[in-house]
């Protein structure tokens, strides 16, 4: 009860965060100009609309289909296109009327490119300058003064927040054009550190093999499901217990050799392969969908896919609320005991053993050991735990509350 209570707040504090967060929605501001239709389809193909709709005080350079038509002959790459048009969003607020105004008659205005942390020096910075005759010029900030990029007109404007201007063309950039990284060389155990699978991470990277097969497996499709740091620490000393073909094995059994976004998760019930299968060792997962929600099953546990860390095609790394347990190295818990108290007595003293069980570090036989006991239940009740220590924790606090402020409102 306590935990639907919690799981209802949480999604309704999400939805309502959600809102909050995006003040406007260049995907439909651009929708009313029919001539901006293929740079309105790119900004959402390379995940920028959702970026661009994160952030205010920002302007948008926007190309016609012609200009973008000149940019797509060269052929770029994604990743590519991706650099080109983040070197078109301004950190800064230009309408027609503060683009006569700037003081001087010239400045240099940061660009989205300048956050990617790909644009060497001051590349990312763009020249706006007032020229003769009520022009407005940009240009690279190292284009040896050429500024042959002209303002046309203002398209949308949400002061302060959004401004949506055209210009004549693309903004030329050699160091947005550059050839960008794919995903194999993306590094995509810095991605999951730096959002909340830090300990499956560096799991990952402690054991070559595995990370090995991710690797391999970056280009052509991949689809990660890593679980959150808090399951996946207090799952550690069982992990530890596994042999090291074990240990492998259940690393690469989080991996899908295949790019799925959400929309697909959503629409593909049934069972997957992973990077673990290997002929006669199944070590499949079985997608379910329960309403919005995506389980994945395996038949000793369910984990529920709780965020998108990442999802740029042919990548999507997503995020777990436990640690989903292969049914090769785990046994089914036998049916838990229907007085929950005693269940939660009798975890406490486990949860000292496995410390315990750590220091020792044997070597024990892979298939047994680990699933000795109901031990499904211990990880999952600490993962729920800490679900709700971290539930008490100000972000969801001050979510609960405006979430109460609406309801009050309603
Ligand atoms: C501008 O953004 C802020 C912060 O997201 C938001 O509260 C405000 O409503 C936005 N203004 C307009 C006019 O949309
Ligand atoms: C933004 O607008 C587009 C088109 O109107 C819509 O499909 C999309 O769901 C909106 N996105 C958000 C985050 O509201
Ligand atoms: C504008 O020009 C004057 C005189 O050259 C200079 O002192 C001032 O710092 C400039 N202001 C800006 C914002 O560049
Ligand atoms: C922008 O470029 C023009 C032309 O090269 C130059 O005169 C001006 O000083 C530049 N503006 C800034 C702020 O660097
Ligand atoms: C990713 O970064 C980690 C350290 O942050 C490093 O150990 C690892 O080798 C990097 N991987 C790639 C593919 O560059
Ligand atoms: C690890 O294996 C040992 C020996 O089989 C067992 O006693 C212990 O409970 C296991 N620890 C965990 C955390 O599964």
């Amino acid at each position: 009860m306590r935990r639907l209570h919690f799981l209802l707040l949480l999604l309704l504090s999400t939805l309502f965060l959600f809102q909050a967060s995006n003040a406007h929605n260049i995907t439909h501001l651009l929708a009313d100009h029919p001539s901006f239709t293929t740079f309105n389809h790119y900004l959402s193909l390379t995940h920028l609309a959702s970026e661009i709709n994160r952030r205010t005080t920002i302007t948008v350079l926007a190309l016609d289909n012609a200009a973008m038509s000149s940019l797509l002959d060269k052929n770029p790459s994604i990743y590519t296109l991706k650099n080109i048009l983040s070197y078109h969003v301004l950190l800064d607020y230009f309408n027609a009327k503060k683009l006569h105004q700037i003081t001087n008659g010239t400045a240099l205005a940061a660009t989205m490119f300048q956050t990617t942390g790909s644009a060497p020096g001051s590349s990312g910075f763009v020249n706006i300058t007032d020229l003769k005759g009520g022009k407005v010029g940009f240009g690279a900030e190292d284009n040896a003064g050429v500024l042959d990029t002209y303002f046309v007109k203002e398209l949308e404007a949400v002061p302060y927040n959004i401004s949506v201007i055209q210009i004549s063309k693309p903004l030329p950039s050699a160091a947005a054009a550059a050839p960008t990284p794919g995903p194999s060389e993306m590094n995509l155990t810095d991605r999951m550190s730096a959002h909340g699978c830090k300990v499956f991470a560096d799991t990952l990277l402690s054991n070559p093999e595995a990370m090995g097969t991710f690797k391999d497996n970056t280009e052509g499709g991949l689809t990660v499901f890593c679980p959150g740091d808090d399951p996946m620490k207090a799952f550690l000393p069982k992990y530890k217990n596994l042999t090291a073909a074990g240990k492998t094995s259940f690393l690469e059994f989080f991996g899908v050799p295949i790019y799925q976004s959400m929309a697909m998760l959503k629409s593909n019930n049934g069972p997957t392969n992973t990077l673990a299968t290997d002929g006669a060792s199944k070590f499949d997962i079985t997608v379910q969908n329960d309403g919005e929600d995506v389980t994945l099953k395996t038949k000793v546990n369910t984990a529920k896919i709780t965020g998108t860390l990442l999802d740029e095609e042919p990548v999507a790394i997503y995020t777990l609320d436990k640690v989903l347990m292969p049914g090769e190295l785990f046994k089914a818990a036998p049916t838990p005991a229907p007085a929950p108290a005693p269940a939660e007595a009798a975890d406490a003293p486990k949860a000292s053993k496995s410390k315990k069980g750590k220091a020792k570090a044997a070597p024990t036989p892979e298939a047994d050991s680990p699933a000795d006991s109901p031990d499904g239940d211990l990880a999952d009740q600490t993962a729920d735990e800490n679900a709700a220590r971290r539930f008490e924790g100000a972000t969801f606090l001050a979510a609960g509350f405006s979430l109460f402020l609406g309801l009050l409102l309603l």
